[in-house]
């Protein structure tokens, strides 16, 4: 969850490694820190804060040196602060490294190396590495790298430089690094944003790679020693796609997205009344599914299930990650696991797919980020298409992650030789253009996200389909405005949370016209009983709820189905509006990073 970024060439690397750093700070940013390698000796910089913080301080600094490393750090270890960002080094200043990941042993290593006289000056794990490499460290980086990272246990995705020399040495496991090949120069970064600028050809290495990178360019060698071979790719991402394009944050332009992204997961996958996935897996392969993921995705799951269930008759079970690695399941080879994660890098995720691997189970990938070490181990997978996803706070990814379960729900159906009815894949095919119909909701949302700015609690009750589609919106609302929220399948609410309404209490209703929406009504007469504010998200026919209701947000007619995904656009907006009313960092949020790549 923190940025590398690395540069060896003919340019003062100073600037390009700042300028990566701002690439990268949605993987974290509570420090940064610079090293460049100039005149035999090391110049280092640190901030707490973002990187602008950096940028200021070395703006009048005259840094001419062309090899490079630097770091944007979300504290794991020790608490943010200069002493703790990164790089890292040896007493002597003649090693450093940057690194991403955890070294689960570093207690017993630093505490052998104090025996030995190195003396520390962070609280970090990764600093460890800096006096391991110095400790091996006889006049070449590759063999020092390579003799520390045979003691340690964890992960990492490191970039090492000695005073001594002018190469970087990297190395990756379980934590993604990729080189960037360009003419005369090479980067190395934890993710393509921060290369984009420079070259489109990279190299993804893989666990138990080495690379090592000098003027002539870069070779790439196991811990044994022995040549890899990887392929150059070419990018297909634009730096324009990363920009904010005129929006005020990166979430609002992301939840604008939604119809492009859509189109991007559908495009070529519904044709001739067929549903096309390169999929390798499909219903007479297993005969349970289990979805594993975390966070948003979880949420997105939970539909995946309600969809499954009811399109392809398949049962399916739904778990959060880190629950499903730790509980020792009970995984037959009869079973399809899917892991659902926007980054791919998501830690517990992983954990659970390799379990899942190492039992003999099927797994299924539905990821965004393309390279991402979820896709790499995945048995096969559905790539999603959204382009990158830069807010913390997850929204397009959400919405095609539905996309992609309903894809797969009615592939399911189509292999088992059933009918899929023409009308649906029609309509499925127009969800685009519904959901940018849908974000005409922004004006009158923006509305009512005024009078809540200052609201302390939240509700948000659905049922069926929308129940995960409430969880989805309290969690939204909660991780960018810190309002604290709740979401529940309305019905539970008489078995508890209904103690908490009264007139503080905003209620947020999914109330789209389904099987239960009679229901939904009795649940909203408790609410309006109870003095508590109803905000109530309705399609068609909402004459009665109209009467219950103090704010009406009016979204398109849908078939059932599709329905999570066009009610969850005006709840991400609800919780944006809030937020950004509360001038708080909606991109950044607090506490909060975009990929969890440690548990
Ligand atoms: C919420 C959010 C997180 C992620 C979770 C899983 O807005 O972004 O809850 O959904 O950390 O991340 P991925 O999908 O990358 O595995």
């Amino acid at each position: 969850m923190c940025g590398i970024i690395g540069y060896l060439g003919g340019k003062p690397a100073k600037n390009i490694l700042i300028d990566g750093l701002k690439k990268l700070e949605y993987r974290g940013y509570d420090s940064a820190g610079i090293c460049v390698l100039e005149k035999g000796g090391f110049i280092i910089n640190k901030k707490v804060g973002p990187v602008a913080s950096l940028e200021k301080a070395l703006k009048q600094e005259k840094i001419e040196g062309v090899i490079g490393i630097a770091h944007t750090r979300w504290a794991t270890h020790g608490v943010p602060s200069e002493r703790n960002a990164h790089p890292h080094f040896d007493c002597q200043h003649e090693i450093t490294v940057v690194h991403n990941g955890i070294i689960e042993n570093y207690q017993a290593l630093k505490k052998i190396l104090i025996k030995e006289g190195h003396q520390f000056s962070s609280e970090t794990d990764s600093e460890v590495l800096a006096h391991l490499i110095e400790k091996f460290y006889r006049g070449n980086l590759e063999t020092a790298v390579s003799k520390a990272l045979a003691l340690i246990e964890g992960s990492y995705g490191l970039v090492a430089l000695s005073v001594k020399e002018n190469k970087l040495v990297a190395a990756r496991r379980s934590s993604p690094l990729l080189l960037g090949i360009g003419k005369h120069e090479t980067f190395i970064a934890s993710d393509i944003p921060a290369l984009l600028k420079y070259t489109k050809r990279v190299v993804y290495l893989k666990d138990g790679d080495l690379a090592i990178i000098d003027a002539k360019g870069y070779k790439i060698k196991n811990l044994n020693g022995q040549k890899m071979d990887r392929q150059v790719e070419d990018v297909k991402m634009s730096a324009a796609q990363i920009e904010k394009k005129g929006f005020k944050h990166f979430m609002l332009k992301e939840v604008f997205e939604q119809p492009q992204s859509l189109n991007n997961l559908l495009s070529g996958r519904v044709k001739d009344n067929k549903i096309k996935l390169s999929v390798k897996v499909g219903p007479k392969d297993f005969e349970k599914i289990i979805i594993v993921a975390c966070g948003t995705s979880w949420h997105s799951a939970l539909i995946g299930k309600y969809l499954i269930e009811e399109i392809a008759r398949i049962p399916v079970e739904v778990d959060y990650a880190s629950e499903f690695r730790y509980r020792q399941p009970l995984i037959k080879l009869t079973d399809l696991i899917i892991a659902i994660s926007q980054s791919g890098e998501t830690a517990d995720t992983l954990a659970a797919l390799r379990e899942a691997e190492k039992q003999g189970a099927k797994t299924l990938g539905i990821v965004n980020v393309v390279g991402s070490t979820m896709t790499r181990e995945v048995g096969s997978g559905i790539y999603l298409h959204a382009g990158p996803e830069i807010g913390v706070a997850s929204t397009k990814a959400f919405s095609s992650q539905v996309g992609a379960l309903l894809l797969f729900a009615l592939y399911l159906k189509q292999e088992k030789h059933e009918k899929l009815d023409p009308r649906l894949l029609a309509d499925l095919k127009r969800l685009p253009a519904i959901v940018e119909q849908t974000l005409k909701v922004d004006k009158e949302v923006k509305k009512i996200a005024l009078k809540f700015k200052n609201t302390d609690h939240f509700l948000y009750l659905g049922r069926g389909l929308n129940f995960p589609v409430a969880l989805e919106g309290a969690l939204k609302l909660k991780e960018i405005s810190y309002i604290h929220a709740e979401g529940y399948p309305a019905a539970e609410i008489k078995h508890g949370p209904i103690a908490l309404i009264d007139e503080k209490m905003p209620v947020v209703f999914i109330a789209t016209k389904n099987d239960l929406s009679e229901k939904i009504i009795s649940n909203m007469q408790e609410v309006k009983a109870r003095g508590g504010k109803i905000i109530a998200v309705v399609d068609q026919d909402y004459g009665y709820i109209a009467k219950l209701a103090d704010y009406l947000i009016k979204v398109p007619v849908v078939n059932k189905l599709f329905s999570p995904i066009v009610n969850v656009i005006p709840l991400q907006l609800l919780a944006y509006h809030i937020a950004d009313r509360k001038g708080l960092n909606v991109d950044k949020p607090r506490n909060l990073a975009k990929s969890v790549t440690v548990e």
